[in-house]
């Protein structure tokens, strides 16, 4: 396998994303871009700043005044490790709203497409196939019945130690899906060359090797 590949794991939440794009990038060796959690940081920034999620203005100060890094899996803003922080239901919710405003996401697909440049990352989010890397030649969209996704998200949430309840998880999926799916910019959407993999029978290890079948010719 090319070690300049770049692979792109495109879906809604809890459709396996994070979980296979990881897998995969530490067993090809390739870096792991997860740019949901960049959207996620601009909501953190924007809630303890006190911006609005409709202020562009706000917003654009904030994404050209933090820093954002990467350390394998974990997200640095300015330094801080954030990567717990931006994993709570309203974090969830701030980041879809976030990341529907111009101002964001003109800057954070800048900051995407330099990451990627060279080749050698997964990144996985909801427009990398349509819009950040449209010219990426391994592409996949992975998808799974709602219920089925809001099942894995209470799972993550209850081993975490937080309380959630199942039918309201599976409502706020279906509730973001929607936002996304709607948005005017960068809808969440296949792109037309992407591989469409439905994850809901599907265990780990199954979608990580049919991944791997589909590139070991690229
Ligand atoms: O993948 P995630 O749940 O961590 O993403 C958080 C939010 O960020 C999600 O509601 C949609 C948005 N997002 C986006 O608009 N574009 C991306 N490439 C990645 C995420």
């Amino acid at each position: 396998m090319n070690k300049n590949l770049t692979i792109v794991i495109d879906g809604p939440a809890g459709s396996g994303k994070s979980t296979i794009s990881k897998l995969l990038a530490d067993q090809l060796g390739l870096a792991y871009i997860d740019t949901g959690a960049m959207y996620r940081a601009v909501a953190l920034a924007a809630h303890e700043r006190s911006v609005d999620p409709t202020d562009d203005r706000g917003l654009e100060e904030i994404c050209r005044t933090i820093r954002l890094e990467f350390r394998g899996a974990r997200l640095f803003m300015d330094g801080r490790d954030v990567s717990g922080e931006i994993r709570t239901p309203l974090m969830d919710t701030l980041s879809s709203a976030v990341s529907a405003r111009p101002s964001v996401r003109h800057a954070m697909i800048g900051l995407q497409r330099r990451t990627a440049e060279g080749g050698g990352v997964v990144m996985e989010g909801r427009d990398i196939g349509t819009v950040v890397l449209p010219d990426a030649r391994a592409k996949f969209f992975l998808t799974a019945d709602p219920r089925v996704r809001g099942q894995r998200r209470y799972r993550e949430r209850v081993q975490r130690g937080e309380s959630a309840n199942l039918s309201s998880v599976v409502t706020e999926i279906e509730k973001r899906d929607k936002n996304d799916s709607e948005r005017e910019l960068s809808p969440l959407k296949p792109a037309e060359d992407a591989v469409i993999i439905d994850t809901t029978d599907l265990s780990i290890p199954q979608v990580v090797e049919e991944i791997r079948k589909k590139i070991s010719n690229i």
